[in-house]
């Protein structure tokens, strides 16, 4: 399958700009993009953090993976997806057969600067932002390792970063 028939995901820890990155390669390869945290709020009717706080992490891990199942049946898209997305091989096993897969990553530092006043993370609300932040990584980053190419989004601008893929993706077409 070439890259053109495939979808162009971004994976990431919460704070790497998956969404901003996404929506400007949108427009830079004239793609039609997705996050897959948005359709879960519109479905939940409800914000994701409001849905933590009623039914808890295990349940929207469920609705996080039923997301990605209908979204990636779709005609290829740039799809954006919540950090957490990768913790299930099934999700990492779907989004490698059906896409071309990019991390983004940023120091734990960057990402506590650019989170600080967030209130809509549930995992990570509270005190001792960096070292929660630290903690996930060190969860998590053997589960983004799967990824077809990666780039650190505390070393570019957007603009840099949405060219890199761009650029990326044009050679694998
Ligand atoms: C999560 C990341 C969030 C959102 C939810 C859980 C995670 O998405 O899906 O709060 O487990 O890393 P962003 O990465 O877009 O912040």
């Amino acid at each position: 399958m070439g890259a053109q028939e495939k979808h162009l995901i971004l994976i990431g820890m919460m704070g790497t700009g998956k969404s901003t990155i996404g929506r400007a390669l949108a427009q830079e390869l004239r793609m039609p993009w997705v996050d897959t945290d948005e359709l879960i709020e519109k479905r939940l009717q409800m914000s994701i953090a409001s849905f933590f706080q009623k039914e808890g992490e295990p349940a929207f891990r469920q609705i996080e993976t039923e997301i990605l199942q209908q979204v990636l049946q779709r005609s290829p898209h740039i799809i954006t997806t919540g950090g957490g997305m990768v913790l299930k091989q099934e999700n990492r096993d779907q989004m490698k057969e059906h896409g071309w897969v990019i991390c983004l990553t940023a120091q734990p530092e960057i990402l506590a600067k650019r989170l600080h006043n967030d209130h809509s993370r549930p995992l990570l609300q509270g005190k001792q932002l960096q070292a929660k932040i630290e903690q996930l990584w060190q969860e998590r980053a053997e589960k983004y390792q799967f990824a077809d190419w990666q780039i650190d989004t505390g070393r570019h601008s957007v603009r840099e970063v949405v060219n890199q893929i761009a650029e990326q993706w044009k050679g694998i077409g």
